[in-house]
């Protein structure tokens, strides 16, 4: 304990410590765990320390729609034979918060049926079967979960026997979590013996599969490559052959599915390279100009917008394990404790979340093939209840795509 008081204090953080007396013997076990559990260095984050900065922006060459369609057959055989032979684990990333959605069940449960209940990690299910129809190979699939939706989320799959997949081939693991601060770099107790935390972000689904031990599991004997994709696109085509097939003729160390943009303002980050290397520029760092630039036949230069799917070579990832990935900053509403010992929920942003993104893991990767998918076909988010990116313009895109809701 007394270590324990000296590293908080050094860090700045003694005020955690302001309850711990008032604990049970269990609680106090629990407090500490807690704090050891931590990693104290996403707070240094606040000063700038480990950023990113861009450098030269230039276009990224990628395949386009038409010269898929043009070696598809090529690109499928190559990808089952892949997929057959097990090389192909799918990563599904169901750590996120989904604040967007305001439910705070996980979002995977989300029920965006209308005449019959069809929740988001069905039709995800659905998706990925006809991938293992098409290829007479079931898929490992791993989910990423969060300390706050694990178990509800595990129970949900047992409760609706997996959605007809093989319970034997899907694992869970547990992202890691990072503190949530006050504007002055405080860590908020959530309760007196609950260190405020929320999951750190999406870039860490990696080394939270490693510490899960997950590498030496059976059903990933085989796995050269994961495939790694956001819960909510319920158009999304998991483990899709003729992307897989693409990038391993490539040559690349990764595959990104992307959408052409539909105008050069449009909110999404947009694949380039930077500084020769391959990255995801976010809308709002892409100047106006560099935008709105086109090519002589009016397409825009920079047109490949991300969707959150892409394609990892595990070797690389290995070797990739131990170099640093930018922590973002992020301002939120943070629920905390307050000086009168009674929970408060913020009304506007009081404090930071510290996350890493998948979209940096690319630029660590070296190279990256761009594949470009029709959006109409494969990108339903569900981000929001209502407006762009809503339950509504998905259940719409889902119907188009002959999906009964
Ligand atoms: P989003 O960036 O949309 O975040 O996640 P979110 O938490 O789901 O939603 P909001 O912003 O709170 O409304 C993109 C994908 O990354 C996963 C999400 O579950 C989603 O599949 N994710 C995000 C994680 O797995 N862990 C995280 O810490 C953050």
């Amino acid at each position: 304990m007394k270590n324990v008081k000296e590293f908080l204090a050094e860090e700045g953080q003694a005020h955690l410590l302001r309850y711990f007396d008032e604990l049970s013997d269990a609680g106090k076990e629990d407090f500490l765990r807690q704090v050891r559990q931590i990693d104290w260095k996403v707070i240094r984050a606040l000063h700038g320390e480990g950023r990113w900065s861009h450098g030269s922006v230039a276009p990224i060459e990628g395949l386009s729609l038409a010269q898929i369609e043009e070696r598809k057959a090529e690109y499928e055989k190559v990808g089952v034979a892949a997929l057959k032979s097990g090389k192909v684990a799918a990563v599904l990333l169901a750590g996120g918060m989904g604040t967007r959605l305001g439910s705070s069940a996980p979002k995977g449960t989300f029920d965006i049926g209308v005449t019959r209940p069809l929740y988001i990690f069905q039709q995800l299910i659905e998706n990925l079967k006809e991938t293992c129809r098409a290829c007479g190979a079931d898929i490992p699939l791993l989910v990423m979960t969060s300390e706050r939706n694990d178990d509800q989320t595990r129970v949900f799959f047992r409760e609706h026997g997996f959605f007809g997949y093989p319970s034997d081939m899907v694992r869970f693991f547990v992202q890691d979590m990072a503190p949530c601060v006050d504007f002055n770099g405080k860590v908020f107790l959530e309760e007196k013996g609950r260190i405020a935390l929320s999951p750190n972000g999406n870039g860490g689904w990696y080394s939270s599969l490693v510490r899960a031990g997950l590498l030496n599991d059976p059903i990933l004997k085989h796995a050269e490559w994961f495939n790694v994709f956001a819960v909510d696109n319920v158009l999304q085509r998991i483990a899709d052959p003729a992307f897989v097939g693409a990038t391993i003729l490539s040559e690349k160390k990764c595959g990104a599915k992307a959408v052409k943009k539909v105008a050069p303002e449009e909110r999404v980050g947009v694949l380039c390279l930077d500084d020769g290397k391959p990255s995801i520029i976010e809308y709002y760092e892409l100047s106006p100009e560099t935008a709105n630039l086109r090519r002589a036949d009016g397409e825009l230069i920079y047109r490949y917008g991300v969707i959150l799917n892409y394609l990892f070579h595990a070797e690389t990832l290995q070797k990739i394990a131990s170099e640093n990935i930018p922590v973002h900053v992020v301002k939120k509403k943070i629920p905390y404790l307050g000086n009168d010992g009674r929970p408060v929920s913020p009304e506007t942003e009081n404090g930071y979340k510290f996350e890493t993104l998948i979209l940096d893991l690319v630029r660590l990767m070296g190279d990256c093939l761009p594949y470009e998918v029709d959006r109409e076909k494969e990108f339903a988010p569900v981000k929001n209840r209502t407006g762009t990116d809503s339950v509504d313009t998905a259940r719409a895109l889902l119907e188009k795509n002959g999906v009964k809701l």
